[in-house]
């Protein structure tokens, strides 16, 4: 039998979170109000988050403790399991050591969990009744659910169009944790019926999903909004997964030459990283962080570093990030989590300051290494979590080349049961890609606002 497997014991669970906003060089750009452009202030942001989260946004603390209710939920499923993917080496002919750290252990499938459960709690303790949420792929609003439904709170998911109609089984999930689920555009507000108006046959996107979600908070009473990425305290919580993965691979006396994540808004990046950025912060170790994106969606590659809207209809405060223009929609790949027109300011400062590279893949080669991997280790990855695969197979193919023998390990941020269409629309290749759309992106910068 080969040792392939690091566990830690229920003992071993972090009990705080790690926040790198501690050990950023220069602190991040302020949000800023979106009518008036000046610093959002804490009262400005309760109209749509309770306090806890919002002095977790702006807090400079590098430890913050995880509330014995959230570990208590947690701990369902964590600590995951650190694999090393030996399948994989053989199959590649590699001498780099693969690990992969599976967050697909979770109830609904994902690391999307670590994030709801906490911002669940943090809402009920403040008197929140219901939550209003957006979804792309369907995984941030079942992990919403089954947060909401263990502390007896409503949920209302706006997933995006595209997706409803490609996930119908995302969707029983959330129904069976007691959510509402309305494909976005929809009728249910006035931000979406705006968008049915202009185009009634409107795919959908990210960023019009976080509108109707903000929209339906705001006109709702005793409602706040849930975001399920980008911001300061949802990579914040995203954390225990390094903070394990470290703990493993230091059992496992392993250091990691490369760590690899997909990217949408950012967090299971983040959370898989950010301890280890600490260290190369500490000079103590020289590790190359590789952010994966989709070449249809590319806003660490191609998006500029500016202050921007976070959603399309202009109600988020503006937040300095990697952005495509929040009028940016993008081609409707099978990726549904990537496909946001922004980034978390966090990675962005980073990506600015070079810690941290960025790649972008076109989603045939994707669902290739989906499929390879599938068949190697026998774990289906979701399309998102593909992106991280492919990336550390081409890894690994490097240092065949270059016979080095690296380790190289990535956040199996979700599995892919329930996307299985688009697993069908590959074996048929039905799949097209799409690059960078030029002409639209450009469009959508001009659309830039102006600060200062
Ligand atoms: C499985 C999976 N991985 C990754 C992502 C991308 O999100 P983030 O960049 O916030 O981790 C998503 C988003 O829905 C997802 O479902």
């Amino acid at each position: 039998m080969r040792d392939n497997v690091i566990m830690l014991s229920k003992k071993e669970l972090p009990d705080q979170w790690y926040n790198i906003a501690a050990d950023l060089q220069k602190p991040l750009p302020p949000p800023l109000h979106p009518g008036t452009k000046k610093p959002l202030t804490p009262e400005e942001f309760s109209a749509i988050f309770p306090l806890p989260l919002i002095e977790q946004e702006a807090s400079i603390q590098r430890w913050i403790k995880i509330p014995e209710e959230v570990l208590d939920i947690l701990s369902l499923w964590r600590p995951t399991p650190l694999f090393r993917a030996r399948r994989l080496e053989k199959y590649l002919d590699t001498p780099a050591k693969i690990f992969f750290k599976d967050e697909s252990v979770s109830p609904a499938g994902s690391h999307k969990p670590n994030t709801a459960v906490a911002q669940a709690y943090y809402n009920k303790i403040s008197g929140t009744k219901r939550l209003a949420t957006e979804t792309g792929a369907g995984q941030w609003g079942s992990a919403l659910a089954f947060a909401t439904d263990f502390f007896g709170l409503q949920c209302i998911v706006y997933m995006v169009k595209v997706s409803y109609e490609q996930k119908p089984y995302r969707r029983s999930l959330m129904h069976i944790w007691n959510a509402q689920v309305h494909a976005s555009p929809s009728k249910e507000t006035q931000t979406g019926r705006d968008v049915l108006a202009r185009d009634p046959e409107c795919p959908g996107s990210l960023g019009m999903a976080i509108s109707e979600a903000i929209d339906d908070t705001v006109h709702t009473p005793g409602t706040k909004y849930a975001l399920g990425s980008v911001l300061n305290h949802v990579m914040l919580h995203q954390t225990v997964v390094g903070l394990e993965t470290k703990k493993q691979l230091a059992q496992a006396g392993e250091t990691p030459d490369v760590m690899i994540g997909c990217v949408g808004g950012g967090s299971n990046f983040a959370g898989f990283v950010f301890p280890f950025i600490f260290d190369k912060l500490n000079a103590k170790r020289q590790i190359r962080f590789v952010a994966v994106e989709p070449t249809a969606c590319p806003s660490l590659t191609k998006g500029m570093y500016r202050y921007d809207f976070g959603d399309t209809a202009q109600m988020t405060p503006l937040i300095k990030m990697n952005t495509l223009g929040h009028n940016f929609v993008p081609p409707c790949i099978h990726s549904g989590g990537l496909r946001y027109h922004g980034m978390a300011p966090l990675v962005s400062a980073l990506h600015q300051e070079k810690l941290i590279e960025a790649v972008s893949y076109r989603q045939n080669p994707v669902f290739e290494a989906a499929l390879l991997f599938s068949r190697v280790e026998g774990r289906v990855p979701a399309p998102e979590t593909a992106h991280a695969v492919r990336a550390a197979i081409d890894e690994a193919l490097r240092c065949k080349k270059e016979k080095k023998a690296q380790t190289i390990v990535f956040n199996f941020s979700g599995h892919g049961y329930f996307d299985l269409t688009a697993y069908d629309k590959y074996m048929a290749k039905q799949l097209e890609d799409y690059d960078y759309p030029q002409e639209s992106i450009e469009k959508a910068l001009r659309e830039l606002p102006t600060i200062g």
